[in-house]
């Protein structure tokens, strides 16, 4: 069995195209979005739909219950809150249901998915720090979990072990007893400072995760942010990938 795992969309049709196209010689038997389709880019209800249509398992990020009014947004900048409020408009009431119905974890035999961090998933903490990996990994009771929230793909490989992605590839086969805490970074607004998407491919019967990177049509994807009239700084971080 091949997952094909992906968080972090936001909005961004070009993106997501680019990386399902580069899925489709990977061989995957199931797909999961890890959260946050819409915020940010102006294409979030074709993200949304595709995302739907692709997905398996789908899991609700801060970004997606934002704009449906399910999750504070006065933590937010006010760029990430002109983006909410753009969204929540462009959003019909079919999107804002099937948003709603969304879990904010998945949990099968062997990994746990989830959109921001294990400890308390819906108050959106990130796990950066090594106070929070460690909270994290006590709290850990498969081999695996899978997030997104940070826009960082990295793999923490225990409790004082990170390796970090940007700018190549990498892949991991691990062992009985090995647990990880993989960030699948972000198909459509990375922030590791390479500004190719994130996507990740988790093949359980060989044991193997992957964290691959793919460019994509910034230049489109900036131009519809202008024209939708989102913030400026929306469409500029897309080129540095900050
Ligand atoms: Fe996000």
């Amino acid at each position: 069995m091949r997952y094909g795992i992906f968080s972090d969309v936001h909005g961004n049709l070009e993106a997501l195209k680019a990386v399902l196209k580069a899925y489709e010689t990977e061989n995957i038997d199931e797909y999961i979005c890890l959260g946050d389709m819409v915020g940010y880019g102006a294409n979030p209800r074709e993200c949304l739909a595709l995302v739907r249509d692709t997905c398996s398992h789908v899991i609700a990020g801060n970004h997606d219950f934002a704009a449906v009014g399910k999750t504070d947004v006065t933590y937010f900048n006010s760029n990430a809150r002109a983006a909410v409020e753009w969204t929540a408009r462009q959003l019909t009431e079919e999107d804002k249901a099937y948003i709603l119905s969304l879990d904010i974890m998945v949990v099968k035999t062997d990994a746990i998915f989830v959109h921001a961090s294990l400890d308390k998933p819906d108050k959106w903490n990130y796990i950066l720090d090594p106070i929070t990996v460690y909270k994290n990994f006590m709290l850990l009771d498969r081999p695996l979990c899978f997030i997104g929230h940070s826009h960082i793909p990295c793999v923490f490989l225990d409790e004082e072990r990170v390796e970090f992605v940007s700018r190549r590839e990498i892949s991991h086969t691990f062992k009985p007893g090995d647990r990880y805490i993989i960030n699948v970074g972000s198909v459509g607004q990375p922030r590791d400072n390479d500004p190719m998407s994130s996507f990740c491919i988790y093949d359980a019967v060989a044991r193997e995760i992957s964290i691959k990177r793919v460019p994509y049509d910034i230049d489109n994807a900036q131009r519809k942010i202008l024209e939708a009239g989102l913030p400026e700084i929306l469409a500029l971080r897309l080129v540095h990938g900050e």
